[in-house]
């Protein structure tokens, strides 16, 4: 019987563009898609757009536009962003979709006709960055919601309920019985523990804003947004009696349906979304698999802001460095579960290490030699004979291990032990020495190390497609092997050795051509926000205001555009200096007083040094951004806020203006 795979991501926002958080979520789930479609899985992936709700008619307005327009726009965008990243989903799903809206309406009809929803009032707050409710509980002074930073909204209306309290003990039963159905295990105690202390009704319509699924029966209401969007999973499969239904709700052991999501939407699809499908009488066999919650990134560092969070722009990176370095760069250095950073340090490290020094230079010295010893050809030698110095017992356990680590979602160490068997097959080469076999004129012997080491490379391009999927194939043409082709039932794990038969090889090029460190220092220049060149006071974490700025990035591309609501989360201000100095033992630094109208005034540190003496810069009024988070430059010295200025770091010009309050706010 054929096993089936069903994965998907959380359908994204549109009122953002791709950044680096979606762009992990769906990296994952399509590096888990490939390893399925390997193993011979029917495997299908799903992402897609959230396109309702408050929060999107919201930022359509600010846009000047209509929602219709505004969500085709930026729905677009994330499906454009997929395939420069190698993701392939089988399907994309927007929410204002006719087969999207018509089948959710059915689930709401069988949710009403098992009585599980009543029409009531509610008065609460309400933070539309969440598109939630909140207690007051949940809230910061001042009611403001902890997430968003930004005050909730008081809502009385009339609304539907859905009667989630009924559905405690089911739910707690589930938690139970399927152990794996939130994994990892410390989220689902997270969740365990929110279920037993007791669920409240939940307000499932809104009647103050339109923009959303018309209630069926009641078109003064529309749909509640996370109602809507948790629905995808299943509207996507088609209707009742569509054959995609095989992917889920199937039932039995070879059938698998993850739901790949952020820690933070965990509770949404963990207690919500089971409880909606129960009512809409699913049983507790038909729901989902699993629901796997990753962690949150930061970018070195540093958290990324809620609304200015374009700072990476992982298109970019992948147009720079290629796709497979930006899946390998996310999928290893952050543990698959847990938070972590994406730092672009380290990335350049990984780069080297893993990618150009093991497995690039493993495959550049096996055809090295070859092309050498045997004349370009892969000698034949019999499976049995290769030597198990190398193709013994451990690099056996490692392939095993590794698929065991793909189905068990524990991404970062199943890329480990791939690793692993890379730098066995280096050592190996070492000590196997085949020039000096050679020497002797042992050309039997040449030819069984040889045999060996391109039977695994053979087997690595394997295991490392569904990360590197265009490396895996550059491999395949260097080692003279097929393209992989996955079909079903067809298990392409590596098993047993015998892939090559006097292939004549192809000619070996740099897999991962090393940075050197001037070319890594030009790349990170290019990547990263660069406090002296660009001139500013401290690393920003956002292009937005870095690209101000930034000459490069004016001409090397245009930048993204941001909404209203990122705009104003910048906070400009006049700001006029009162003291500057030298920053001593650093050529680049000015360190400066800046009143910015508060009570103490602002120290900046800013790479304005090469342009400006400490003097000229004093009674100047300049451009602030006054809420970036404060950079420690070390020995004391921390940076409150960034200068505006243009041109090359000799050659700068200040943002100015004339005849303004300090701390008078740019709008
Ligand atoms: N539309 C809802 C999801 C509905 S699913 C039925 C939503 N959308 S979102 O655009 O805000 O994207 C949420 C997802 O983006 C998170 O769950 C997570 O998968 C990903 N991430 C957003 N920021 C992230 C990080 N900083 N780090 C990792 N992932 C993050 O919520």
């Amino acid at each position: 019987m054929t096993s089936r795979f069903y994965i998907t991501t959380p359908i994204y926002y549109v009122n953002d563009v791709p950044h680096l958080g979606h762009a992990y979520t769906t990296v994952a789930a399509d590096a888990l898609r490939r390893y399925h479609l390997l193993r011979g899985h029917e495997a299908r992936m799903l992402t897609g757009t959230d396109e309702h709700g408050l929060k999107i008619e919201r930022s359509a307005a600010e846009a000047g536009k209509t929602p219709k327009d505004f969500v085709d726009e930026m729905s677009e965008r994330f499906r454009a962003a997929w395939p420069v990243l190698s993701v392939e989903p089988d399907d994309f799903i927007r929410t204002t979709e006719p087969r999207h809206m018509e089948r959710v309406q059915d689930i709401w009809r069988r949710v009403e006709a098992s009585g599980n929803l009543y029409l009531g009032s509610y008065e609460d707050w309400y933070c539309v960055g969440c598109e939630t409710f909140k207690t007051e509980k949940e809230l910061l002074p001042g009611n403001v919601c902890p997430l968003h930073m930004k005050p909730v909204e008081k809502v009385r209306e009339e609304t539907y309920f859905f009667r989630l309290a009924n559905f405690e003990q089911r739910l707690l039963a589930l938690y139970r019985d399927r152990p794996d159905f939130i994994q990892p295990e410390t989220r689902r105690n997270e969740v365990v523990s929110f279920v037993e202390s007791g669920l409240r009704d939940l307000s499932v319509s809104r009647t103050s804003f339109r923009w959303g699924i018309p209630v069926p029966g009641n078109p003064a209401h529309v749909m509640y947004v996370w109602f809507d969007a948790l629905a995808n999973y299943w509207t996507a499969l088609g209707g009742a009696g569509d054959p995609l239904q095989r992917f889920w709700p199937a039932k039995g052991r070879d059938t698998r349906a993850v739901h790949l999501v952020g820690k933070d939407i965990l509770r949404f699809h963990t207690v919500y979304w089971p409880a909606f499908l129960l009512a809409a009488g699913f049983t507790e066999d038909e729901l989902p698999s699993q629901i796997f919650a990753h962690g949150f990134l930061t970018v070195d560092g540093q958290k990324m802001s809620k609304s200015l969070r374009n700072a990476v722009d992982p298109l970019r990176l992948a147009r720079e460095l290629g796709a497979d370095v930006v899946r390998y760069q996310l999928l290893r250095a952050i543990a698959f579960g847990q938070d972590g950073d994406f730092d672009h340090k380290g990335l350049f490290t990984r780069y080297n290490a893993d990618l150009s020094n093991t497995l690039g230079n493993l495959l550049q010295r096996t055809l090295g030699l070859t092309t050498k010893l045997t004349e370009g050809r892969a000698p034949t030698v019999a499976s049995e004979d290769l030597d198990t110095d190398l193709l013994g017992e451990e690099v056996r356990n490692l392939t095993t291990l590794t698929a065991e680590r793909w189905e068990n979602l524990e991404i970062h160490r199943a890329l480990e032990s791939t690793w692993a068997i890379a730098a066995l097959a280096n050592q190996y080469v070492d000590r196997a020495a085949p020039w000096a076999a050679a020497k002797r004129g042992d050309q039997a012997r040449v030819d069984v190390i040889l045999a060996t080491l391109l039977e695994v490379l053979g087997r690595l391009s394997v295991m490392v497609s569904p990360v590197l999927p265009s490396k895996s194939a550059e491999m395949r043409v260097q080692l003279g092997l097929p393209p992989l082709a996955t079909s079903l039932d067809h298990d392409q794990w590596p098993k047993v050795a015998g892939a090559f038969r006097g292939e004549v090889l192809g000619s070996a090029a740099p897999l991962f051509p090393t940075f050197d460190k001037a070319a890594e220092h030009a790349m990170l220049e290019k990547l990263m926000p660069r406090p002296e060149t660009a001139a500013v006071a401290v690393a920003s974490t956002t292009s937005a205001a870095n690209s101000a700025v930034d000459p490069v990035a004016d001409t090397v591309e245009a930048s993204l555009p941001i909404t209203y609501d990122q705009l104003s989360a910048i906070d400009l201000r006049v700001g006029l200096v009162r003291t500057c100095a030298r920053v001593p033992k650093k050529d680049k630094l000015l360190r400066l007083e800046v009143d910015l109208g508060e009570p103490e005034l602002r120290v900046i540190v800013a790479g304005l040094a090469q342009t400006f003496t400490a003097e000229a810069l004093v009674g100047k009024r300049v451009i602030v951004v006054a809420n970036l988070a404060p950079r420690d430059f070390g020995k004391g010295l921390v940076s409150h806020g960034m200068i505006l200025a243009t041109g090359p770091s000799d050659a700068l010009r200040l943002a100015t203006i004339d005849d303004a309050a300090p701390g008078s706010r740019l709008r």
